[in-house]
């Protein structure tokens, strides 16, 4: 029956995702990190499970508990275990999908023991530069891999995307168009699609359950030019 039965146009293939933040230690109890709730990446996990993928999920540490039936969950905290575990996966995967809250800076040195603080002056903090997985994986991802990478833009959005697309070496750029409609933690998203072809595909604001299909259909449709 057709109508009860999703299309498993996916099916036999691997799919790697990131989703949420990462969390980057300062000491045992506080970290530099940001307002990722992890629901778009998850609603694309479990878009792609749906259609008969065999998904990897490398989650950072997202608030609400879930439930992922048949996914592979990779629970991890900071932006070097995120790396680790992408590129232990991502050798095998048909799609690579990074839609994390990576953050771009990690504290130089972890204090293994709590910061105290003192009447006299204000610790300095000194930051490093993370890797960027999403361009790690563009310089080695080989002709039959999709590469897809999210922006998140307050200005200039466009140009922005574009330079990412180019400069990470993706197959698409998901343009995340931050407004009253979608706010942090929201369960819609008004994004806008940046293909490698140069196409580009405004979608209007929507649920991530529904985001997640347009941006898994607009990845497997070569040919869809229209504004949906
Ligand atoms: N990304 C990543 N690793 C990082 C930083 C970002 O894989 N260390 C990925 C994100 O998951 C996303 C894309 O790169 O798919 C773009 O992230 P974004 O933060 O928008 O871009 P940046 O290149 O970090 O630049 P900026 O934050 O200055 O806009
Ligand atoms: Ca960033």
């Amino acid at each position: 029956n057709e109508f009860f039965t999703k299309h498993k146009d996916l099916s036999g293939k691997k799919v790697l995702i990131t989703a949420g933040p990462t969390h980057e230690a300062l000491d045992p109890v506080r970290f530099i990190g940001n307002h990722s709730s992890g629901k778009m990446g998850i609603a694309l996990a479990k878009e792609c499970h749906e259609r008969g993928a065999a998904v990897t999920l490398v989650l950072g540490p997202v608030p609400l508990p879930q439930v992922y039936d048949g996914i592979t969950v990779i629970k991890v905290t900071s932006a070097d275990e995120m790396y680790q575990a992408c590129h232990e996966h991502f050798s095998n995967a048909a799609i690579a999908i990074m839609a994390a809250a990576v953050a771009d800076y990690k504290p130089e040195i972890v204090s293994p023991k709590k910061i105290k603080k003192t009447d006299d002056d204000v610790p300095e903090i000194k930051l490093v530069k993370t890797k960027d997985i999403l361009k790690s994986l563009g310089a080695i991802k080989q002709e039959n891999q999709i590469l897809v990478g999210f922006a998140l833009e307050t200005d200039n959005e466009k140009n922005n995307a574009l330079e990412k697309l180019k400069t990470k070496n993706a197959d698409f750029i998901v343009l995340n168009s931050m407004n009253d409609a979608t706010p942090f933690g929201s369960d819609y998203n008004k994004i806008t699609i940046y293909a490698k072809d140069g196409r580009e595909i405004a979608f209007s604001p929507k649920p991530k359950t529904e985001v997640a299909k347009d941006i898994i259909n607009t990845i497997l449709n070569n040919h869809q030019t229209e504004t949906v």
